[in-house]
């Protein structure tokens, strides 16, 4: 029994977030984590990662997230007693680059246990399990990631003032759109570029607010074009959403470079996406212009390029 997630990508309204703004998170569904469950003889529950060449027993190594996520799921199915199972994880996200790889691997193996166990489990609850799961390596997530890798759907985010519960919901998309993806190949974990926006912010509060709101502003537009069909104008949102950042300091010359490469090979609009300082950067294209924004993507310097179609509500789930 074996059951997948999609991949993330911030599309816009990053860093502005973490201050009470929204952002929007789209589903990267070219690339995916694969959860495959299968009964053993022998008792006990064992996971296999082919990938990074490991394999344990969870009692073997009960603090491992996935050891701990997979016994929270198998008790939340009501199948917490012993059992004798193996899951294979494989996954063709890039990992630590911004793309939800973590949460995608935790959102099919909760899935594949469902499925295992005759269970279709709500997004609701399977993006809970891996929030929970999310906190051991994260520390405090926002939550985007584990809701969008669920949901497998475009999701609108916003964290509440008070502390509570953040407002997430699903974006029924009017039609579907070509995203493509440059990954500068450098690493820049967000925690860092998250603690050098606040310090900067410090010494210029009123500046950093006015563009985390423009940020907000523009992520409202967006929402609003999405919705109504009118997908072919997000593109100099997505520019300006561009400058914002540059402006708060976490764009770097790597992904300028590959945002320019993308608008002059015809891309309607592009951005970094995430924490920056590295990391990737995005662009929207109609379909015909895509493959020559890759390949301009390559020719820049991109160290890996994906291209993917954000679907529209109606035309089937993404998750398989
Ligand atoms: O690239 P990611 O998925 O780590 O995105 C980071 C998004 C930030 O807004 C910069 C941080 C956050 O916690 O929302």
């Amino acid at each position: 029994m074996s059951a997948s997630a999609p991949g993330k990508v911030i599309l816009c309204g990053e860093h502005a977030v973490v201050y009470g703004h929204p952002a929007i998170a789209v589903p990267v569904t070219s690339v995916a984590a694969r959860a495959t469950v299968k009964g053993r003889r022998v008792a006990g529950t064992e996971i296999v990662t082919p990938d990074l060449d490991e394999q344990w027993l969870i009692d073997e190594r009960p603090d491992h997230p996935l050891s701990t996520l997979t016994e929270r799921t198998l008790r939340t199915l009501g199948h917490g007693d012993k059992q004798a199972l193996r899951i294979t994880l494989e996954s063709t996200i890039p990992i630590a680059s911004g793309m939800g790889s973590g949460a995608a691997i935790a959102a099919a193996l909760v899935r594949g246990l469902g499925r295992y166990f005759a269970a279709e489990l709500d997004p609701a609850l399977v993006s809970r399990l891996v929030y929970e799961s999310e906190r051991h390596y994260h520390g405090t997530p926002s939550g985007i990631d584990n809701s969008v890798v669920s949901y497998g759907r475009p999701i609108w985010f916003q964290r509440s003032p008070d502390g509570a519960a953040p407002r997430i919901e699903p974006l029924p998309l009017a039609e579907s759109w070509t995203l493509v993806i440059g990954d500068t190949g450098l690493r820049a974990p967000t925690r860092l570029t998250v603690g050098a926006v606040r310090e900067r912010r410090t010494r210029d509060p009123q500046g950093y607010d006015a563009l985390f709101a423009a940020i907000g502003q523009a992520v409202a537009t967006i929402r609003q074009r999405l919705l109504s069909g009118a997908v072919a104008g997000i593109g100099p949102l997505l520019d300006q959403n561009h400058h914002y950042l540059q402006a708060i300091g976490v764009s770097t010359p790597e992904l300028d470079r590959l945002v320019l490469a993308a608008r002059a090979a015809g891309a309607t609009g592009a951005k970094l996406s995430g924490g920056g300082g590295g990391g990737i950067m995005l662009a929207t294209a109609n379909a015909a212009a895509a493959p020559a924004v890759a390949r301009a993507l390559r020719a820049a310097g991109a160290a890996r390029v994906i291209v993917t179609e954000v679907a529209a509500a109606g035309s089937g789930s993404v998750l398989v």
